[in-house]
């Protein structure tokens, strides 16, 4: 079996690809790494072949749904999965072929309750269910402690011994660990009673993820994430560098409109010389009466340069094939000390 773990901070993903065939398969991939995974699998001669979410992730951005959609291959979760656009949906004890490799599906609901535990070989690919020194926790949406314990106690820890374990998580790095050494050394299996155990879930006091609320919404939606959107818009816009657009200020070049897309009282409070005020909000409103010439050059700039990537990008759509948007936005102008003028529109 050919085996690849990519990292995304603490969260991991794997590439597994038959060796004999050439199929592959992707656990639990994250949205920011997707050119990654292309990447390795295309190093290693690899064809993907399924895209599998070994549950609903609250703490990462799957990044299954954008990869499906670029190589046109199924999305694959448990049946219990609340997300609408999974292709196949599994049940315990299903088996998915990738070429030669056999995958064993296991139903371990208690982190989530469409969380699944993957054999393949002598590997287990645990997701959230089993941790290296942990578990998945039970108190995000349908956590449920005494699920987790039977899927644990019941389930994978009744497995062979020898299986490695390959979790979901790992914020330490190049651990390896079997069934048997977190039998023995997992500070979280050793209370072997059922209430013992639940006790123990019920009484973590652990802070929320980072960007749950975006993070659950974009992986049960299918929806984008703001820097999925923002990667979207600033892949069809180009660019103009503060240094250009500074030289370009001074020449008195007059052959462009730059675009100032905040709101007025930012732009009151300071803008760049010579530029215009249209913001993101009104943009569609006015463009017809403020931008009559679509081919006219077109400079947007906002706060941070994100919003005017947006912009630049709506800006395109309309027609108006000469619209960019500042590198950095104003906020970077002004921190390199270039000139603002205040007040409103000369
Ligand atoms: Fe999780």
């Amino acid at each position: 079996m050919i085996f690849e773990q990519i990292a995304t901070g603490g969260c991991q993903s794997y590439l597994l690809g038959c060796g004999e065939t050439c199929a592959a398969v992707v656990i639990d991939p994250e949205a920011s790494q997707v050119d990654r995974y292309l990447g390795l699998a295309a190093r290693d001669g690899l064809r993907i072949r399924y895209l599998i979410d070994t549950h609903t992730h609250a703490d990462h951005f799957s990044g299954t749904r954008q990869l499906a959609r670029q190589l046109g291959v199924p999305v694959v979760m448990h049946r219990e999965s609340p997300a609408p656009f999974v292709d196949m949906r599994l049940d315990d004890g299903d088996m998915i072929q990738v070429g030669r490799l056999r995958l064993q599906v296991m139903h371990t609901p208690g982190h989530t309750r469409d969380s699944m535990c993957l054999q393949v070989e002598d590997h287990l690919f645990t997701g959230d269910t089993l941790l290296f020194g942990g578990t998945g926790r039970t108190d995000l949406p349908t956590g449920d402690p005494e699920a987790l314990y039977d899927s644990l106690f019941s389930g994978i820890l009744r497995l062979d011994p020898a299986l490695k374990v390959h979790p979901a998580h790992d914020y330490k790095g190049g651990i390896e660990s079997t069934i048997a050494r977190e039998l023995a050394e997992n500070p979280r299996l050793q209370k072997h009673e059922r209430g013992a155990f639940v006790d123990m879930m019920r009484s973590l006091s652990l802070s929320m993820p980072t960007h749950i609320t975006e993070a659950l919404r974009s992986n049960m939606s299918g929806g984008k994430t703001v820097a999925q959107l923002l990667a979207e818009a600033a892949a069809v816009v180009p660019f103009m560098s503060l240094a250009e657009l500074k030289a370009r200020v001074e020449s008195a070049d007059n052959n462009f409109i730059l675009l100032d897309v905040r709101e007025r009282d930012a732009y009151e409070n300071g803008h760049i010389p010579r530029a215009r005020l249209l913001p993101r909000g009104q943009l569609e409103l006015r463009v017809n009466d403020d931008l009559p010439d679509p081919t006219k050059r077109i400079v947007a700039c906002c706060e941070f340069g994100r919003i005017s990537t947006l912009a630049a990008a709506t800006l395109r759509e309309l027609g108006f094939q000469r619209a960019v948007a500042l590198d950095g936005g104003v906020k970077a102008w002004r921190e390199a000390g270039y000139p603002l003028q205040s007040g409103s529109e000369a």
